[in-house]
């Protein structure tokens, strides 16, 4: 066989295709409907292969101190792939409802305790990103499952590779230790003054969010809330969640006052690819959140309500998964924004990249 660098390969060797289809456990002599279960499983680990290479380089480039800017562009091509891979995968589930409930249950009984649940590349995916074990259904823990079967140097390998990926910081801890450097106001991370300034920015705009909130509670009808006094409540609830959201324990948070400033302030040209990142990761979110979604709703279909492989509650579950957002902070900074005419004025704009205050 021609080695890399040899430029002599034939299409099969260089993809490995022998060895690649040779994988599908037809020497059981499976049927169709279970080759096409098994193909459908296979394809989703080779992308998720991809996901944690793509993932992987998003957090390398972001955990260094300062971020090279010149790199960033390249963590959000890296996301834009990830993203496309996720609506490729939310898609690929309806060649599985294909399979009708009687041809799955066929051969179910012969997956035994097999289970999605013990996807390791999910978990790592899911450790990479920053999905927190309080934050799972349950609060579980899913390297429990992992040491528990770690009785051979396959699974012990398994196990050491996730540990260490859960022990760094993830990637939503880079990104929000970078926008917490964010200039505010023109006022740097760090800087003798930025303290100050920095509350001020976040104390100008809780102030325009007051009052946007009592002129909302004042045109209240109360539709939707029962009566307007109730509306009118729940929006000044809403502001006082926009407090705590921005000063949690009372002081700013300045990695939230840096959110706050890149998506109310868009449009100036030197936070473009700030914006572009966050856009990326909301996106890349988004597009998760979807094929979990879409999981839930083919197994559904195929299997109804009854208990999984793995033991969980089946559909429930997985419909409780698709709650999870790990990139917690940005989307909560979209339920404090306000409206662009009432965000305090820009201070020192030419260090945004305007020539004069806008
Ligand atoms: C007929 C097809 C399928 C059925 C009926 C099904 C069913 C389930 C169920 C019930 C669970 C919850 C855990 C359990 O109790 O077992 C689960 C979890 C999971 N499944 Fe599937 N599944 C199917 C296909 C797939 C495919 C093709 C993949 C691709 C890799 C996949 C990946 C996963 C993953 C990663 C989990 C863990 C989710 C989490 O814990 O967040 N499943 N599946």
């Amino acid at each position: 066989m021609a080695e890399s660098g040899e430029g002599n390969w034939t299409y099969a060797d260089y993809l490995n295709l022998h060895r690649l289809l040779d994988l599908q456990g037809e020497e059981r002599k499976i049927n169709s409907d279970e080759m096409h279960f098994i193909i459908v499983h296979q394809t989703f680990e080779l992308w998720f292969k991809q996901v944690i290479r793509e993932l992987s380089e998003v957090r390398d480039i972001l955990s260094q101190v300062p971020v090279p800017e010149d790199q960033i562009p390249r963590a959000v091509d890296h996301l834009g792939r990830t993203t496309e891979i996720f609506r490729l995968m939310a898609n690929q589930w309806t060649v599985l409802e294909t399979l009708t409930p009687q041809g799955f249950l066929a051969f179910r009984d012969g997956l035994g305790s097999a289970s999605g649940f013990e996807s390791f590349q999910m978990r790592e995916f899911e450790f990479l990103l920053g999905l927190e074990n309080e934050d799972r259904i349950g609060g579980v823990d899913p390297l429990d499952s992992f040491r528990r079967i770690s009785d051979n140097e396959i699974n012990n390998a398994i196990l050491e590779r996730l540990e260490m990926v859960a022990g760094m910081p993830s990637l939503y801890d880079s990104v929000m230790s970078w926008i917490e450097r964010t200039p505010i106001m023109g006022s740097t991370y760090g800087g003798e003054d930025d303290v100050g300034i920095v509350n001020q920015y976040v104390s100008d705009h809780l102030a325009a969010h007051r009052k946007l909130c009592e002129e909302a509670a004042e045109r209240s009808s109360g539709w939707g809330a029962g009566d307007s006094n109730k509306a009118a409540e729940r929006m000044m609830a809403s502001h006082e969640g926009a407090v705590s959201f921005l000063m949690p324990e009372g002081t700013v948070d300045r990695a939230r006052a840096g959110l706050l400033f890149i998506e109310s302030y868009r449009e100036l040209p030197l936070l473009t690819w700030p914006r572009k990142l966050i856009d990326a990761l909301v996106e890349l979110e988004e597009s998760m959140v979807k094929w979990r979604h879409a999981h839930a709703r083919m197994v559904e279909r195929i299997m109804g309500r009854r208990i999984g492989t793995g033991g969980s509650s089946g559909v429930d579950y997985l419909d409780s998964t698709s709650q999870y957002r790990i990139f917690k902070d940005l989307w909560g900074i979209r339920t404090v924004l306000v409206k662009p005419q009432r965000r305090p004025s820009l201070q020192n704009a030419e260090f945004y990249g305007y020539s004069s205050n806008s």
